[in-house]
């Protein structure tokens, strides 16, 4: 099981330094001279990142001065600067360190349902960022506390988004590795892995294994995994093997070209 508590460390996010009063201070008054422009500020990220607009439904691919004027825009961009003004609301306070982490937290799960990548959060981060430049008194100490907050929201969303389990998403891996839903997802996996490992090396065997894989690959697909996840996967698998298991150069190469073969069937239907 030491190998899944390898994989699961990559992708338990950092544990952030909370924003001080003064910070919060100033991200909440620089927040307060822009927050009552809710369409200006949606439709300055939306300018910027049409694939962010292209994930709203009932938005996308319309052209942008065609809808910045209607209610369902209004809404959209009052539920997103509630949101953020919410959140820094209850900033420089730690007492509501816990009920931050879970709104962000929620954001996170919500996003990743709609197929939200990290690097569209990434995009309105940016976006935003350019609006407050513009429109607020940005000094370095008014930039450097955006960034904390900024910084600190997106170590709990994007292990959210790029988490691929949700119920381990941002979890300490310590915390989760002796819970029965790490075993069962982890005996799971290694089944699998059995499955398809015992009908190798047997011809009668490939349309099985190609039927196994594509389906894994499928499945994966569904929830967003990449081939890059794939690949990363398999360097921490055959470093596991690597150090439990005698491992000379025939087996190096047995376990290649099995991998290769798998990668051949799983990566075209990522
Ligand atoms: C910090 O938050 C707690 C709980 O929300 C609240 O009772 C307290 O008054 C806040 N402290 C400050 C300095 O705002
Ligand atoms: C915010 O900045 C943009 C870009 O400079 C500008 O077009 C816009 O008018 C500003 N908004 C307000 C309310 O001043
Ligand atoms: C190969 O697989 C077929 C079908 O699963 C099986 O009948 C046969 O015994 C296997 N051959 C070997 C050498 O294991
Ligand atoms: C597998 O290798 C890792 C890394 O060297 C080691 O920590 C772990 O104890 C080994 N597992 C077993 C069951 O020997």
């Amino acid at each position: 099981m030491k190998f899944f508590a390898v994989l699961a460390l990559c992708i338990v996010g950092a544990i952030a330094s909370p924003l001080t009063a003064d910070e919060a201070s100033l991200v909440q008054s620089s927040w307060k001279a822009v927050s009552h422009n809710e369409v200006e500020i949606l439709a300055a990220v939306f300018a910027a990142y049409p694939d962010i607009q292209n994930k709203f439904s009932q938005f996308a691919g319309k052209d942008l001065a065609s809808i910045k004027d209607t209610g369902a825009f209004a809404t959209h961009a009052t539920r997103i600067v509630s949101f953020l003004s919410e959140v820094i609301a209850l900033s420089g306070n730690t007492s509501n360190a816990a009920a931050v982490n879970s709104l962000v937290s929620k954001l996170g799960d919500d996003h990743k349902a709609r197929g939200v990548s990290a690097a569209q959060f990434g995009e309105f981060r940016t976006a935003l960022v350019a609006y407050l430049q513009a429109n607020v008194s940005w000094g370095d100490n008014v930039a450097a506390a955006w960034n904390k907050a900024l910084d600190n929201t997106f170590a709990i969303v994007v292990p959210h988004i790029q988490n691929k389990f949700s119920q381990f998403a941002g979890k300490d891996l310590a915390s989760i590795k002796d819970t029965g839903a790490f075993a069962t997802h982890a005996t799971r996996i290694v089944s699998f892995l059995s499955e398809v490992i015992a009908l190798s090396g047997n011809d009668s065997n490939a349309a099985a294994v190609n039927s196994l894989v594509s389906k894994l690959g499928d499945d994966h697909k569904a929830r967003g995994v990449s081939a890059a996840q794939f690949g990363e996967f398999r360097t921490a698998l055959v470093a596991y093997l690597q150090a439990n298991v005698s491992w000379g150069d025939n087996v190096a190469a047995a376990w290649n070209k099995a991998l290769d073969n798998t990668f051949a069937i799983v990566v075209p239907r990522l």
